[in-house]
């Protein structure tokens, strides 16, 4: 069977505005690398034990490399921070396959929104949309000048297309999602990712819009959909590989209930918003809390998010 997991060398490893590395990715012989559409992320598993999720910004045309940046995170758990402080040129890293949580669909107009380092899926989008001729604008809001990444390089890309907003220029004013909303042309589909506060303002402006029309990529999950899954009661695992049942408490993931059991599985985010704890559900019925799965994924009832999801039946079976 092939491998999901590529090793991969790090090609070049550069500083790209404060607190913020580039790494260029490509294989040890040089040969092409698995196709990506823009939008897509890979997981890098560190030699720490972190698997973490990092957006391609480079054009999904270029076959022989990937490219991510990397911020130092305030609230590194250590991913992060050993991507800044450990690894160079010359290393080698896994990688996963290349994953598309956040895609691009073909429309007429696109009007992109980006925050900080929330920018890295964004470039990738914009890069499909000069290739393919589409009509786009990016909205890039920052703290300061000095924290723009890609501040240079969007600039000669196509200065015309891009208003930066700073919040230090605007007397520490975060962007006006309702102000952008309400000039949207008729036919712009908003693509957004950055911090949470700013993703939940363009949420909340985009409330009358219909949700074909917003996309966002979450970083982290908004505190709400983590207080609503310590809400609901505890349920029985049934596990169909090992034959185990487990009991999952109702201040308890599936996952934590899992690990606790001597169960070691795949997790990245903890917070339903990444796909890494996938699980395929054999009977009972999912109770979805995940930012990620669509409404078609949610209905169909086939996989769920274990560090988040929970269940509305009694008993669970889960293909463990
Ligand atoms: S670990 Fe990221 S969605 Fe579960």
């Amino acid at each position: 069977m092939e491998s999901t997991q590529l090793d991969l060398v790090i090609t070049d490893f550069k500083s790209e505005a404060k607190d913020t590395v580039v790494l260029e990715l490509q294989h040890p012989h040089k040969f092409d690398l698995p196709a990506f559409s823009a939008g897509s992320h890979l997981e890098v598993y560190l030699a720490n034990g972190l698997i973490r999720h990092y957006s391609l910004l480079n054009s999904s045309a270029e076959k022989h490399r990937y490219v991510i940046a990397v911020g130092l995170s305030a609230e590194t758990k250590g991913g992060s921070q050993y991507i800044h402080q450990h690894l160079r040129v010359g290393d080698q890293v896994k990688v996963s396959h290349p994953r598309n949580n956040f895609v691009l669909g073909d429309t007429e107009e696109y009007c992109f929104i980006a925050g900080g380092i929330g920018i890295t899926p964004i470039l990738s989008m914009v890069h499909w949309c000069i290739q393919h001729h589409k009509k786009w604008r990016l909205i890039y809001a920052l703290r300061h000048k000095q924290r723009a990444s890609f501040y240079e390089y969007l600039m000669q890309l196509s200065p015309d297309n891009i208003q930066f907003y700073f919040n230090d220029e605007n007397n520490d004013q975060h962007l006006n999602a309702h102000e952008i909303v309400n000039g949207l042309s008729e036919k712009e589909h908003i693509y957004c990712c950055g911090p949470n506060a700013m993703m939940q303002s363009v949420k909340d402006a985009t409330q009358a819009l219909s949700t074909e029309r917003v996309h966002f990529e979450w970083f982290s999950a908004p505190a709400i959909a983590i207080s609503e899954v310590q809400s609901s009661g505890s349920f029985q695992l049934k596990l169909k590989k090992s034959g185990k049942k487990i009991q999952v408490k109702a201040d308890q993931s599936i996952l934590d209930a899992l690990e606790e059991d001597g169960f070691e599985l795949p997790f990245s985010c903890r917070a339903g918003i990444c796909r890494t704890c996938e699980t395929t559900i054999c009977s009972g019925i999912a109770d979805h809390q995940d930012m990620i799965l669509s409404n078609e994924e949610r209905d169909a009832n086939r996989t769920m998010l274990i560090c988040v999801s929970r269940a509305k039946s009694q008993i669970l079976e889960l293909d463990l």
